[in-house]
């Protein structure tokens, strides 16, 4: 087990090329396994949550490779097996495989997903979707069961706007038989990546990207080859970083309209970001930064996923900056930590309310999930001192080489091997 060390104090400057999208690679994985002949995906992110959805394909009989972030899979010879403890427990997105099983088999059996602990994250309205499609759904020793001996198309009103529920939706009704109709749909890129990919794959789908997805079934899909989009959390991640600690960061392999909400708020802070065709630009102002109000919505709006780089960054704000999370009340574990780098922050409710500025120290500090690891990154980089972060499995689920990126860039970055009483203790806590 590694930690990662950061000496604060550098300025970031050059190029960081972004990844494909983390949160459509784990659903544009499961989605292959309902085409007929091989699929090839291009500039898939190396991250653990991709090599173990890679493991999970290869354990239900597929042949897949991942190299150079090239990912083909022959599909053929899946099958239904179930899948109910295992790699399955160990990222969130394994519920993809619900809907595409069910999709091709008409059965699956899959554990419940882990992931990052962001308090209660039910999956009811999936499992409404499923069963509105014709499925029995029953959950047995912490295990979802799926059944239907046949596939229809339904009318189907998401309760909450849900992006997996909206995509696991569609992954089981692209072979249902009829016309499928998803009201209260979610409207983030992701959801229109894996809806390309199931079109290319011969699926009929329209409104992707809207709040009413129109799905008519097909009896069959067939292979293809589809380029991923970039991750706007990552591009947003780093542009945090500009406006943190950088002369001039350039962030390419960006599609700037999907981290448009961040733009916006990062020149209400007072950072300067210019934006070209696919490149972000940014730097930090010579001016104080200043307070800001941030509440995360749905796509969209305010992401959740940066809420907590952002908080880092609001640290160095003049005055009194408020984030609130609407979207998962309790995603604030790493305000413990920034407070234990010397931020005056403390958490009301679903809020968080910051006074700024205060230097920040380096300390020692746990990542308790993938995006509190990316906030402490970026407060280690603005930190006087050594910033030691355990927890960093959280964080190599959702970044593709996030130290040597940063490394490229000027960063003082670096890996060191957990000692053993470090290990243990790290052990403990996950426990
Ligand atoms: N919700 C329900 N019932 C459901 C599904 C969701 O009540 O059946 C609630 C959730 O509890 C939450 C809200 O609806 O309050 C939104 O959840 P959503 O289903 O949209 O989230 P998700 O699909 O579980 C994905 C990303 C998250 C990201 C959210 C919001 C993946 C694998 N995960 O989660 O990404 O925060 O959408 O955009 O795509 C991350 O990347 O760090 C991450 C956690």
């Amino acid at each position: 087990m590694d930690k990662l060390l950061i000496e604060g104090g550098s300025r970031l400057q050059g190029t960081v090329q972004i990844s494909g999208a983390k949160n459509s690679a784990v659903a544009l994985i499961p989605a292959t396994i309902l085409a007929d002949s091989p699929v090839t995906i291009d500039q898939l992110p190396n991250i653990s949550d991709v090599r173990i959805l890679c493991k999970l394909l290869r354990e239900i009989g597929g042949t897949v490779s991942f190299e150079e972030h090239t990912f083909v899979v022959d599909p053929r010879n899946m099958v239904d097996m179930p899948l109910p403890n295992g790699s399955v427990k160990r990222l969130r997105a394994s519920y993809y495989l619900m809907g595409a099983m069910l999709g091709r088999f008409h059965k699956a059996v899959i554990g419940l997903p882990g992931g990052c602990n962001l308090g209660p994250r039910p999956i009811d309205q999936h499992i409404k979707g499923f069963e509105a499609l014709g499925a029995k759904v029953t959950n047995e020793r912490g295990a979802i069961y799926l059944r239907a001996n046949s596939l229809h198309g339904a009318r189907i009103y998401l309760d909450v706007v849900s992006v997996g529920a909206t995509i696991n939706i569609m992954l089981a009704a692209v072979k249902a038989e009829g016309q499928t109709i998803i009201e209260n749909a979610a409207k983030e890129p992701e959801i229109i990546d894996v809806a390309t990919l199931l079109t290319s794959m011969g699926a009929k789908i329209k409104g992707a990207g809207t709040d009413v997805i129109r799905i008519e079934g097909v009896h069959e899909l067939h292979g293809c080859r589809h380029m991923i989009i970039p991750d706007r959390i990552e591009a947003g991640t780093f542009m945090v970083a500009g406006a943190a600690v950088s002369d001039n960061l350039l962030i390419d392999n960006v599609i700037p309209q999907h981290v448009e909400p961040l733009t916006a708020k990062l020149r209400e802070i007072g950072a300067d970001v210019q934006v070209g065709e696919d490149q972000v630009f940014v730097s930090r102002s010579r001016m104080p930064l200043k307070s800001a109000d941030v509440k995360t919505l749905v796509y969209p709006g305010f992401p959740t996923d940066l809420q907590q780089p952002l908080t880092s960054l609001l640290t160095q704000a003049e005055g009194t900056s408020i984030i609130t999370d609407t979207i998962y009340g309790a995603r604030f574990k790493h305000i413990d930590e920034l407070r234990r780098m010397g931020a005056d922050v403390k958490v009301e409710g679903r809020s968080a309310i910051l006074s700024g500025p205060t230097p920040l120290e380096g300390a020692k500090v746990r990542a308790t999930d993938l995006r509190a690891g990316a906030s402490l990154i970026i407060a280690g980089l603005m930190a006087r001192g050594i910033t030691e972060i355990v927890g960093v499995e959280h964080i190599d689920r959702g970044y593709d080489h996030i130290m040597e990126k940063l490394q490229g860039v000027g960063a003082n970055i670096w890996r060191e091997p957990m000692r053993d009483e470090e290990a243990r203790e790290s052990l403990k806590e996950q426990e």
